[in-house]
């Protein structure tokens, strides 16, 4: 049985591959600082431990003797916002990543899958973002990212770990956990949070974009999706990174049609000025996921608001 080491396993994204890889008859490690995880999200078949990656030499003693298969890397900080105002939180970000390569190297484990993100590539060029495309992030979250796929690159050459890099489109709706991360500012949990009455409005950031109805196209994806994504990860042999979208986009106004026709009535909402930052169209091209993981999104919008609004 391959034993898989999930750091982060306790966050939205992380618990839901847990969830799955339990499933699967995989031995699973957990470690999460539980700074924003909960430990609860974490399937009790797997072996759970409160660590933090930041302290280098728990994690070295944590890997001693475990004789891991695989790394999946989900811990990190994630709000891209947040980041223009905390430079020292988020080269955390950083310091997990080296940690972690330096005990797997040490260890001799020679596999990891990364959670990356399309903020790596900041202002799209064209559309739509192939794994070609240049990589100049606009947010100190997306260099984060993006030097720890530099790390990644290293560690393969001077070691010869593998890793699969996976950037994330805008990931959205609930893998059966019934859980939305509290702490994500985006926009499926604030449509949520504006229907059940905690918000008392959509803000709707800019609608003079070059767009069919003039508000920001994005890609995204059912977090069932982004599971099995990386399900198809842990199989692939050799090192690469993949764009992981559906390789079409909503309008902002179109996601919130969509919540409308499925609850019945109008979402409270305003529209106001352009959130700074915001590219018009963020669109992936996922071919080289699709031949090379052979992993393609089978869930649509539809999927992605019926199991947004079914989280109690
Ligand atoms: N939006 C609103 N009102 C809101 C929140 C969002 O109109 O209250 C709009 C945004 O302007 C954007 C779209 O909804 O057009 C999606 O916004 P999110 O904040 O949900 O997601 P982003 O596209 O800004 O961010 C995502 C990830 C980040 C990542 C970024 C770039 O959440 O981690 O993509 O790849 F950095």
């Amino acid at each position: 049985m391959q034993k898989i080491l999930v750091t982060g396993g306790a966050g939205y994204i992380g618990s839901a591959c847990v969830k799955d890889l339990c499933r699967q008859n995989f031995q699973v490690m957990v470690i999460d600082n539980l700074f924003k995880g909960r430990r609860e999200l974490v399937e009790e078949k797997a072996d759970f431990e409160k660590l933090d990656l930041l302290d280098r030499n728990k994690l070295f003693e944590y890997f001693e003797g475990k004789k891991i298969d695989a790394v999946i890397h989900f811990a990190a900080h994630k709000d891209a916002g947040a980041s223009m105002k905390n430079a020292i939180q988020y080269s955390e970000n950083l310091r997990m990543m080296i940690n972690l390569l330096d005990a797997m190297a040490i260890s001799k484990v020679y596999k990891i899958i990364f959670s990356s993100s399309a903020a790596i590539y900041g202002d799209p060029q064209n559309s739509p973002i192939d794994e070609a495309h240049t990589t100049e992030p606009i947010n100190y979250y997306g260099f984060t990212k993006l030097a720890c796929e530099g790390f990644l690159e290293w560690y393969r050459k001077i070691y010869g770990i593998d890793y699969v890099s996976l950037r994330y489109f805008n990931v959205a709706g609930d893998h059966g956990l019934n859980y939305l991360d509290p702490n994500a500012k985006n926009l499926f949990p604030i449509i949520r949070d504006v229907i059940s009455g905690k918000s008392k409005e959509l803000k709707i950031f800019g609608n003079d974009y070059e767009t069919r109805d003039g508000t920001c196209v994005r890609d995204y994806i059912h977090l069932s999706d982004l599971v099995d994504a990386h399900l198809k990860a842990l199989e692939f042999n050799g090192s690469g990174s993949f764009n992981l979208g559906t390789e079409s986009g909503q309008t902002v106004l179109e996601v919130v049609a969509e919540f409308e026709k499925q609850i019945g009535k109008e979402i409270s909402k305003k529209m106001v000025g352009r959130r700074k930052g915001d590219p018009a169209e963020l669109i992936a091209s996922s071919k080289k996921a699709e031949k090379e993981l052979g992993w393609k999104s089978k869930r649509g919008l539809k999927e992605m608001v019926q199991s947004t609004l079914a989280v109690g």
